[in-house]
């Protein structure tokens, strides 16, 4: 969505950094949805790998059953129910996996249940491996038209608030960054006339001392 996406280009402006942002939880028939999943590396900077894979319960069932495998830079669909309509949305020509999202394609309502998400990841030190894992559960509910709840639309309106906010502020700035080499130059102006002056004043001086001389 589109408050996912601003977060995630939020983050990385600010900080380049890794942040866990909820998924969306209203799915739309017939239409794609994305199953957001991140988790985040305890310390950016350490090497690792990682596997993702997803279970699903549907609506009335009581166990989860396993759709997608993530390994190797690969995907799999490892379920009838999603033949063909599950797609990775997550982390891209990397095993260091920190974004673990699948899309899917042409939702039905039958898609309506619990999403289970599991990160397996490997943290690689110089003298030895660490594993560690995570877990997350995405409840999702599927209509038949899209509708807006009021948070969706509040942060839509603060998406642009910032926005404007951003670009007032960048006015400032150049605003501010032009009026100091403007009074940088003038005062550098005011230096060069005062040294022309000292100097024409000078050779006045010399004219009149070379006149006393001759
Ligand atoms: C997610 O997958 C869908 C379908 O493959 C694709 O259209 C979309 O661009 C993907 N988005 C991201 C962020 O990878
Ligand atoms: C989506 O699924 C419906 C049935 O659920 C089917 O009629 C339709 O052709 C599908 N659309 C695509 C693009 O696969
Ligand atoms: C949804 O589930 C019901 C019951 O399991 C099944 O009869 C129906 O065909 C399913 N619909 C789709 C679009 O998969
Ligand atoms: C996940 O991590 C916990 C704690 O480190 C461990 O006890 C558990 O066995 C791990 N689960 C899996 C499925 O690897």
């Amino acid at each position: 969505s589109l408050v996912f996406q601003f977060m995630w280009l939020k983050s990385w402006l600010c900080h380049g950094a890794c942040v866990e942002v909820d998924s969306d939880t209203e799915a739309v028939m017939g239409r794609g949805f994305k199953l957001g999943c991140i988790s985040c590396k305890m310390r950016g900077e350490v090497l690792a790998s990682a596997t993702v894979d997803w279970w699903f319960m549907a609506k009335g069932e009581s166990e989860f059953a396993y759709i997608y495998s993530y390994a190797d830079m690969t995907g799999y669909i490892m379920n009838d129910r999603f033949d063909e309509r599950l797609a990775w949305n997550g982390s891209k020509k990397t095993r260091d996996v920190q974004d673990g999202s699948i899309y899917i394609l042409n939702v039905t309502f039958n898609d309506t249940g619990t999403y289970r998400c599991f990160f397996d990841r490997t943290l690689v030190f110089s003298n030895y491996e660490y594993r560690t894992n995570a877990t997350r559960f995405i409840s999702i509910n599927v209509v038949g038209k899209a509708t807006r709840g009021i948070a969706s639309i509040l942060s839509e309106i603060m998406m642009y608030v910032s926005i404007i906010g951003l670009q007032l502020w960048l006015v400032v700035e150049m605003v501010y960054c032009y009026r100091k080499i403007a009074a940088a130059g003038e005062e550098a102006l005011r230096e060069r006339e005062a040294e022309y002056l000292a100097i024409t004043s000078e050779n006045k001086d010399n004219s009149a001392g070379v006149a006393v001389a001759e």
